[in-house]
């Protein structure tokens, strides 16, 4: 099984993403807490994209794709995977297809821009395990500490108001015509994303297997 998540900053694709490989038992690959990891560890990847990331600005095309490559090559991506955020723009998406990554589902999480601002301001992570929650729709047993693993939670530093405007700007110039780009190629479906956590849970799920 071969999901590609689409969605605005925020619409909800790393939690439903968990969710899913929980499932399925398949890896879900985020591109973006792959770079957030690189920037934590001080790597060369990791000073190379930063500057992006704090923007809220895509990272180039040629970054993305050779992290991705080499990812998806890897052992436990053989029975399926899903893309967290990955493509984010036309090039990204005909270069995914010339790997040759064979049959996948692009489904898309809508969500009404407002929704994810109040999503986005009220997102908090752990800097451990990178477990996500919100204060009001998700929040964890004891304020500001992680149900997990007990470590401290924060907003990301790209949650700011400014940085999340700019995130929702680049979405739709970059990233929104890839619907167009998939339901022409017969690949796409969607669900709203604007109901509870569980709710869309539920509406993924179904959505997977009638695609199937
Ligand atoms: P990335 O980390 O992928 O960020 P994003 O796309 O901006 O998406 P988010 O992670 O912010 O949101 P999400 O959809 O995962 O929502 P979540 O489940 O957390 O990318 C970060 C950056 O990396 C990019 O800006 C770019 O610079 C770079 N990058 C990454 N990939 C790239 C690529 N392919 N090309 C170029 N650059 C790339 O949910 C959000 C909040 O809402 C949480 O608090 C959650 O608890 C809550 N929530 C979730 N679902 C619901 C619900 N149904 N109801 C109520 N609350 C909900
Ligand atoms: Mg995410």
């Amino acid at each position: 099984m071969k999901i590609i998540l689409l969605g605005a900053p925020g619409a909800g694709k790393g939690t439903q993403a968990e969710i899913l490989a929980k499932r399925y038992n398949i890896p879900a690959i985020s591109t973006g807490a792959m770079i957030r990891a690189e920037i934590r560890d001080g790597s060369e990847l990791g000073l190379k994209t930063e500057k992006y990331i704090k923007e809220g600005q895509l990272v180039p095309d040629s970054v993305i794709m050779d992290i991705v490559k080499e990812r998806i090559l890897k052992d436990d991506c053989k029975n399926g995977f899903i893309l967290d955020g990955i493509p984010r723009t036309i090039p990204q998406a005909q270069q995914l297809d010339d790997m040759g990554i064979g049959e996948y589902t692009a489904l898309n999480i809508s969500v009404e821009d407002s929704e994810i601002i109040r999503r986005l301001s009220g997102r908090r992570v752990c800097c451990n395990c990178g477990a996500t929650y919100h204060i009001e729709s998700n929040p964890p047993a004891q304020s500001g500490v992680c149900d997990k693993c007990g470590e401290a939670l924060s907003a990301r530093s790209d949650d700011s108001k400014e940085t999340i405007q700019r995130r929702l700007i680049v979405y739709h110039e970059q990233t929104e015509p890839l619907i167009e780009f998939y339901k022409n190629a017969g690949k796409f479906i969607e669900v709203k994303g604007d109901d509870s956590l569980e709710a869309t849970t539920m509406a993924v799920l179904r959505a997977i297997e009638v695609s199937k």
